[in-house]
């Protein structure tokens, strides 16, 4: 039986994996508490100690804005820590899973990003990411990096479909950006794709397993945050939700300045994991059931 380390299960999609890991084998999912990414030392003894055959990691430094005031802090948690797990990892031959991020990306392309393209990322917690996946592909062999985008869930801390939700029950007028594209993901079927991976990963089977290396998983289709809230309000008003809003005016990124920059197009190639796996599923399917499970309906 599988013995599965996860790293981060109090997060969006930490707690999702806590679901769809679970037929996969037994899982130990320490707290921050239990195990702060901060403390090489502690990643090292950790895993040592539990050996387990399977180490997902799902907790990062994920605060895309403060990370430029606190880029030490998030180095260490999103490149360091990660490095620490991949060597560990190696020593054990376990199998590392690690989620990263569209932000390795420098936003300008006019088609969607192929796993192998050239990385330049635009702030510090993209540059974090990418030093955590180059530690991993330095370091380890047996590993799976599933670089994912754009991310909601009803689980865990904020997101942009909360968010929505709760300024379309205050105010009747919203301002969104129209000018950024990407693939909004529900935390479940990411981490329902990552969990496929992982079996096909671990099978025992030469022709069914497959090789470490990057892995995109989005869902499919694209839209700006703009469509992404329209849908939001569509679908949440015909489930009940409570709504005040009545118009959503599209802005520029310009109109809407933050301390990091981001992408403008954020589309990421799923190819290489379909042509393994299943195509994904379409954004605005998975939009509508993630909202019918958080309506309670
Ligand atoms: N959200 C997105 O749109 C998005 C997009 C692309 C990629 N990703 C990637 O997807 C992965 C999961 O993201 P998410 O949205 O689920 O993140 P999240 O909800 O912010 O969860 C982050 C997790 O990391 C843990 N963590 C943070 N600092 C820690 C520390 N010092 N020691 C131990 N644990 C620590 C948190 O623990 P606490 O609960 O104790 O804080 C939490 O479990 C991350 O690798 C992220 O970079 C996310």
């Amino acid at each position: 039986m599988n013995k599965i380390l996860l790293i981060g299960s109090t997060g969006q999609v930490g707690q999702e994996l806590l679901t769809t890991l679970a037929p996969l084998g037994e899982i130990i999912a320490p707290t921050r508490q239990e195990l702060d990414l901060t403390q090489p030392k502690a990643i090292a003894e950790l895993i040592a100690t539990l050996q387990p055959n399977i180490i997902v990691n799902a907790a990062a430094y994920t605060a895309v804005d403060k990370a430029e005031q606190e880029s030490d802090l998030a180095m260490a948690i999103n490149a360091e820590a990660t490095k620490s797990m991949a060597l560990s990892a190696h020593q054990i031959s376990a199998l590392l899973v690690h989620i990263s991020t569209d932000y390795v990306f420098a936003g300008d392309a006019c088609k969607p990003y192929l796993e192998s393209d050239q990385t330049q990322p635009l702030g510090v917690y993209g540059h974090s990411k990418l030093l955590g996946e180059q530690a991993i592909a330095q370091n380890c062999d047996q590993y799976l990096i599933v670089r994912t985008a754009w991310v909601y869930g009803s689980r865990g801390q904020g997101n942009f479909v909360k968010t929505m939700l709760r300024l379309g029950a205050e105010r009747a007028e919203l301002k969104v950006v129209a000018d950024q594209i990407g693939s909004p993901t529900w935390s479940y079927d990411l981490a329902e794709a990552i969990a496929k991976l992982v079996k096909l990963k671990t099978s025992n089977l030469p022709d069914q397993t497959i090789p470490s290396g990057i892995y995109h998983f989005t869902n499919s289709g694209i839209a700006s945050w703009y469509d992404f809230a329209q849908a939001i309000f569509t679908e949440a008003r015909q489930l009940g939700f409570p709504l005040k809003i009545t118009k959503v005016n599209p802005i520029t990124t310009k109109d809407y300045p933050t301390p990091a920059k981001r992408p403008h197009y954020s589309v990421l190639a799923k190819e290489k994991y379909s042509g393994f796996v299943v195509h994904p599923p379409y954004w605005r399917d998975s939009l509508r059931t993630m909202l019918t499970e958080f309506s309670g309906k």
